[in-house]
Parts: C-alpha cells; sequence; structure tokens
C-alpha cells in the first residue's frame, strides 16, 4: 500500500504539524506501507517527514502559485491572481501529473487547498484523493467555487472539527463523505514538565532581548502565525485595558510563515501598535519559533484571540495539554474543544473587554490558573492523543482504496 500526501507548504504551520503528527502515526501502525510525500516547497516539513521514514519529493510551486491565496484577498483580486498564475500552474500540473504516474499510489492524501484542486487534476485513473480540509471553505470567494466544482472527483473528505465538517457539506453537498478527526498533540512534548530536556522552559525574555521580570510577574502569551485573523490586534487592545497596577508580561510568539499574498501582518505592524496603545514596555516579541512546547510551559496563561471562527486551534490542544491556563476565542471548532470555566476560559472572537476581563481574573486567581491547566491536561489526555489518528485514519484509506 502507497500512500501519496501532498502538501503546498513546507513551513510548519498547524495544517502541517498535523500532517507529520498523521505520518508517524501511520508509519508506527502500518511499518510495511509506503509513505510519500510531495511539498511544494523545501524547508522544514521535509526534514521532519524524511526523519519519520517517509520518501520526500519537493516540487517546488512556482511563485506565482505560491503567491495565490484568497484567504487576505478579495474575490476579484483573487480571481485576477489566479489568472496570472494559470500558464504556470497548468505547467505544474502537468509534471505533477507524470510523478503521480510514476508513484501509482494507493491514495492521495491532500493537506491544503490548492493541493485539493491539484490533487483530483493529476491522480491516475481511478486512484482515491482523501481532501484534509484544515480551514473553512464557504469564506473563501475562489476556493468555495473550486471545491464545489471539484468535490464529485474526490473520495472523501476529513474536516479538523465538526464545525469545518459541516462547512464542507454546506459547499460540497454529502458526496463526497465528510467525516470529523480531530489533530492530535505530541503530548510528551507538550507536556507540564519534560524531563528529557535540560530546560524544559523557553527563555522567552532573552529571546525578546528583555531583562527577566520580577518573579511575581504573571506571563500572557499569545502564539500564532502572523495571520490577520489571529487576533494578534484584539489581544494588544485587550492589554490595553488592563488595570496599571496588575503584573504581567505579554508575549508575541510567532511568525508570518505562509508566502500567501496579503495573508500576514509583520512583526513591525505589532510593534507599532503596541506602542500606539501603550503596553510596548510590557509585551515581547519573540518570533517564530519552531517548538513552541517550551514557550508554552514558561507561560502561565496562554491566550487564543482569532477573530473569525477558528477552524480547530492547534494552540488550545497544546496550551491544555502542557497544564497551562488557557483563554479560547470560542467560536467555530475552537468551541468544541473546551468546557468553559472547567478546563479553559472563554470569550467572543474579537471581544477585546471580554479577553481583558478574562486576562485579569486569572492573572489575580493562581488558584483558578491551576485548576484550569490540571483540567486541561486530562482533556488533552482524553482527546487528543496521537494514537487515535492512525485508527481512524487507516480504515478510511482502506475503504476508499478498496470500494
Ligand atoms: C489550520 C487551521 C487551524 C488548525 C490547523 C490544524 O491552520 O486554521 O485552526 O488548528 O489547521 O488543523
Amino acid at each position: 500500500m502507497r500512500v501519496v500526501y501532498l502538501s503546498p507548504c513546507g513551513q510548519m504551520g498547524g495544517a502541517e504539524i498535523c500532517l507529520v503528527d498523521m505520518l508517524l502515526s501511520v508509519r508506527a501502525a502500518q511499518p510495511g506501507w509506503q509513505l510519500c510525500l510531495v511539498v511544494g516547497e523545501d524547508g522544514p516539513l521535509a526534514g521532519h517527514a524524511r526523519a519519520a521514514g517517509v520518501h520526500v519529493i519537493v516540487a517546488p510551486f512556482p511563485r506565482r502559485l505560491a503567491r495565490l491565496g484568497d484567504s487576505g484577498n478579495g474575490p476579484l483580486q483573487a480571481v485576477w491572481s489566479s489568472m496570472k498564475a494559470a500558464a504556470a500552474t497548468l505547467r505544474y500540473a502537468w509534471n505533477l501529473r507524470r510523478t503521480m504516474a510514476e508513484l501509482q499510489p494507493a491514495v492521495i492524501h491532500t493537506n491544503g487547498f490548492k493541493m485539493h484542486v491539484l490533487g483530483v487534476w493529476v491522480r491516475p485513473k481511478n486512484i482515491p484523493v482523501i481532501w484534509h480540509v484544515h480551514d473553512y471553505v464557504s469564506t473563501r470567494p475562489l476556493m468555495k467555487t473550486l471545491l464545489r466544482l471539484h468535490a464529485h472527483r474526490c473520495a472523501g473528505v476529513i474536516a479538523n472539527s465538526n464545525s469545518v465538517a459541516r462547512d464542507v457539506r454546506q459547499v460540497c453537498g454529502s458526496q463526497p463523505d465528510t467525516v470529523c478527526i480531530y489533530n492530535a498533540v505530541d503530548l510528551q512534548r507538550y507536556s507540564p514538565l519534560d524531563n528529557t530536556l535540560p530546560s524544559s522552559e523557553t527563555d522567552l525574555d532573552s529571546l525578546a532581548g528583555l531583562d527577566r521580570p520580577d518573579e511575581n510577574t504573571v506571563r500572557i502569551g499569545l502564539v500564532a502565525t502572523l495571520a490577520h485573523w489571529k487576533g494578534h490586534a484584539v489581544f494588544l487592545r485587550a492589554l490595553a485595558r488592563l488595570p496599571q497596577d496588575v503584573p504581567y508580561r505579554a508575549y508575541v510568539i510567532g511568525g508570518a510563515i505562509y508566502q500567501t499574498e496579503n495573508s500576514q501582518r509583520t512583526v513591525e505592524d505589532l510593534r507599532a501598535m503596541a506602542v500606539a496603545l501603550g503596553v510596548s514596555g510590557r509585551t515581547a516579541f519573540t518570533g517564530y519559533l519552531p517548538d513552541t512546547s517550551g514557550a508554552m510551559r514558561a507561560l502561565d496563561i496562554v491566550v487564543h484571540a482569532s477573530t473569525q471562527p477558528e477552524p480547530f486551534g492547534r494552540v488550545i490542544a497544546e496550551g491544555m495539554a502542557c497544564g497551562r491556563a488557557v483563554i479560547c476565542s470560542a467560536a467555530g471548532g475552537a468551541a468544541e474543544l473546551i468546557t468553559e470555566g472547567e478546563d479553559a476560559l472563554a470569550h467572543s472572537p474579537g471581544d477585546e473587554e471580554g479577553l481583558a476581563a478574562r486576562i485579569a481574573e486569572l492573572i489575580r486567581d493562581p488558584e483558578l490558573r491551576g485548576r484550569l491547566g490540571r483540567a486541561g491536561r486530562t482533556t488533552a489526555e482524553r482527546r487528543f492523543d496521537p494514537s487515535r489518528l492512525s485508527s481512524e485514519l487507516i480504515p478510511m484509506y482502506l475503504r476508499v482504496s478498496r470500494p
């Protein structure tokens, strides 16, 4: 059995971390299977996949295709960019079709919008393609139309939450069958204390070029890529609303890792915003961190502040697995992950006042932080154990490849 995975992106965002978890899980459960990854960009994903024993082919996207996207663009801009990218995309598809013919997969598993469409174009005859959908489709002007048009050529859809599954069904209908498979989290790495590492906490202050604050300082962090909708502005505005006397330091952890045009903010923008809001003295910027587990352990409060419904929200699951008090922007798939007041606190997307109130409550109440953190860890162990992935994926591969 040979499974070929197609990923547009070579950096380690949430969808790519999820892909590596799946590769590891399938590899462990089926050591005899051949796993192959074709990735549209060289980068850390290729290295992680190779380390997992996966055969990797880097087939770089032409620049215009790499930059093409409708997450930060309006419909007209998206159509115009796709027209400009058309010739390069067709050439790319032609070459990818040849690669697929040589690989002769039993199943193709695609892990990003561009590969969902390319996958059904280039699959060898009768070879099933599974779309693994990590983001809402109905809000994407271009992708919504493209996926609807190609859905009849897809054998099955995996959605990362029930909320995304409903969205896919609304756009693509009941055929192909859509199932929800939640992300998993490496529960050893994302754990309250990691004894395998010399220091289990990342020194966030040195990374940001700051001195260590005093012992009573509560550390609050937003861990996210710099996509516009990840709520950095809401986070900074919530900090500006905190009473002056509460002892905290805030950390913005993450970088702009995706190439898609207009989809990301820059750290410079965010620094300027922190200055304008009067919180720059208490806010540190670490940039992108390849492993966020140590950073989460260094925090007391992990903030998730997406301004749109979050499809899944790995950061929430990872923060809970690290036993930290998590504040979640509870909409979409993210709302499925927590039980408000028991294993995390919640606020509504974009509600900076609500977020400030939750942060202030947690800063003042270390016992509440401890209780939420312990309950969060229990939830993570119950719901996000990686061993679940292969037992959900493998039956699906077998079902679509032997109809
Ligand atoms: C995408 C989603 C995010 C999710 C990740 C993994 O990045 O936006 O919510 O956690 O995929 O499924």
